[in-house]
């Protein structure tokens, strides 16, 4: 251990990190995103976190991400992000200021309560045939009948398409529906400059407005839908402000549109450059729930959750001072080995903890991941029930990104 001192933290007694030597050291956006499993790697054994080039800290292991997501010294940041970059008035100041992703305490769970029931396991199971007659008649579309584009084509399609169907969004509406989710969405990446703004405030304005007109269509004309259900309790609790009421439903719109489409390009990919996987799940379809935890795993579509540290932080002797960005490496998490042996394995069949890491801990807990999950399923069964095999020739699955929402680059897929 060249004199280091030995830290177990595992349950496995074998495996230990090394005690930190060094100062966590600082990192550019360019080193971070060329090889960032590598980068992870080479310095979690070393070190807690890393300090990026901005100032934010990225928490490596397992043990203090879990930790770190839900502990009191932590807070879900709010509107500070958005005013460190000179935004301090608009539509994302009114998003970030109104949404229950962006809030903490008893505002949160005012916000999240009115959208919780909406989204739980039971009923999320009941969207799944709709989600997988969806998954299912794009692959068999004539449109499609040589191959298709796996990004653009069909998992971009499932979120937004089946967004809009529990929305009760008219099909007429789903391509500008669609587009402003996509554009909106841009929000939750690390991948938006100053550039960007304008069109993100305008894209914001746009599906505010559209959202409010839809609730306010469901409050003159209520229907047996999901969207009247939360008009209604809405109306009746009178714990929402009119603009906290719609921007809950902007948020799940921004949280479930990017993931899933990441998600599902990634899954696929990585399944695909594995045949004998792919093949045995064709065989038994129990494998496919385990192969979408295992992509969420090796390859995450979120790669951070971020807090803000609302009281100094010691890790095993280093400071993170009070007012610090945090940002708790899920990516890195996923692949600590001391939670997750052999990390960069495609496993189906290792052990995992019965909530996936990849979808938060605590209070914000990913409000989507019933619908995650059932649209994950559901788009791997459609192709791999597909007649005909798939293949994506001379085509690696390209993923970027070390933090937030990653960018997946489109893959064209063509049935053999
Ligand atoms: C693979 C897909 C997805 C992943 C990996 C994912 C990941 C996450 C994570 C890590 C959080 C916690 C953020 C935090 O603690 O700061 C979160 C929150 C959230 N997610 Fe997801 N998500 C996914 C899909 C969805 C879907 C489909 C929806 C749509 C309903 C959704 C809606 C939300 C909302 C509204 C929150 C905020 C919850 C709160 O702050 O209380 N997500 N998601």
């Amino acid at each position: 251990m060249n004199g280091k001192k030995a830290v177990s933290l595992s349950k496995e007694p074998h495996l230990t990190y090394s005690s930190p030597v060094a100062s966590p050291p600082v990192l550019g956006f360019r080193e971070l995103n060329s090889q960032p499993h590598e980068t992870f790697a080479e310095y979690r054994s070393v070190v807690p976190f890393l300090k990026r080039e901005d100032g934010a800290h990225l928490l490596l292991r397992g043990h203090d991400v879990q930790r770190f997501v839900k502990d009191p010294k932590t807070k879900q940041l709010e509107t500070e992000l958005l005013y460190a970059r000179g935004i301090t008035a608009g539509p994302l100041v009114e998003l970030a200021a109104n949404s229950m992703l962006f809030s903490n305490g008893e505002v949160h769970r005012r916000r999240r309560q009115a959208m919780a029931k909406c989204f739980s396991f039971s009923v999320m199971e009941r969207v799944r045939p709709e989600v997988r007659r969806l998954a299912q008649g794009i692959i068999n579309s004539d449109a499609h009948a040589e191959g298709f584009k796996l990004r653009d084509d069909f998992a971009a399609a499932i979120p937004a398409v089946t967004l809009a169907a529990i929305l009760g969004i008219s099909q007429s509406d789903i391509p500008l529906f669609t587009s402003l989710a996509y554009r909106v969405s841009k929000v939750l990446t690390t991948s938006w400059g100053a550039e960007d703004v304008p069109e993100m405030e305008e894209a914001t304005r746009q599906l505010v407005s559209y959202c409010e007109d839809l609730m306010a269509e469901r409050r003159r004309k209520p229907q047996d839908d999901f969207l009247s259900q939360y008009v209604a309790s809405v109306d009746a609790n009178a714990d929402l402000s009119p603009a906290e009421a719609v921007m809950q439903l902007v948020s799940v719109v921004l949280g479930g549109t990017d993931t899933t489409r990441a998600a599902i390009v990634i899954q696929t990919g990585l399944l695909l450059e594995r045949p004998d996987i792919w093949s045995a799940i064709q065989e038994n379809d129990s494998l496919i729930a385990p192969a979408v935890a295992e992509s969420l795993r090796l390859e995450p579509a979120v790669a951070s959750i971020p807090r803000l540290v609302v009281e100094d932080i010691d890790i095993e002797g280093h400071m993170i001072p009070r007012g610090s960005v945090l940002l708790l490496s899920t990516m890195s998490a996923l692949r600590d080995p001391l939670q997750f042996p052999h990390p960069g394995e495609f496993d189906l069949h290792r052990e995992r903890p019965r909530w996936h890491p990849v979808y938060g801990d605590g209070e914000h807990r990913c409000l989507g991941q019933a619908l995650a999950q059932v649209e994950l399923e559901e788009a791997l069964r459609a192709l791999i029930g597909s007649r005909r095999s798939l293949r994506m020739d001379n085509q690696t699955l390209r993923v970027s990104g070390h933090a937030g929402i990653r960018q997946v680059e489109e893959i064209i897929v063509q049935f053999a």
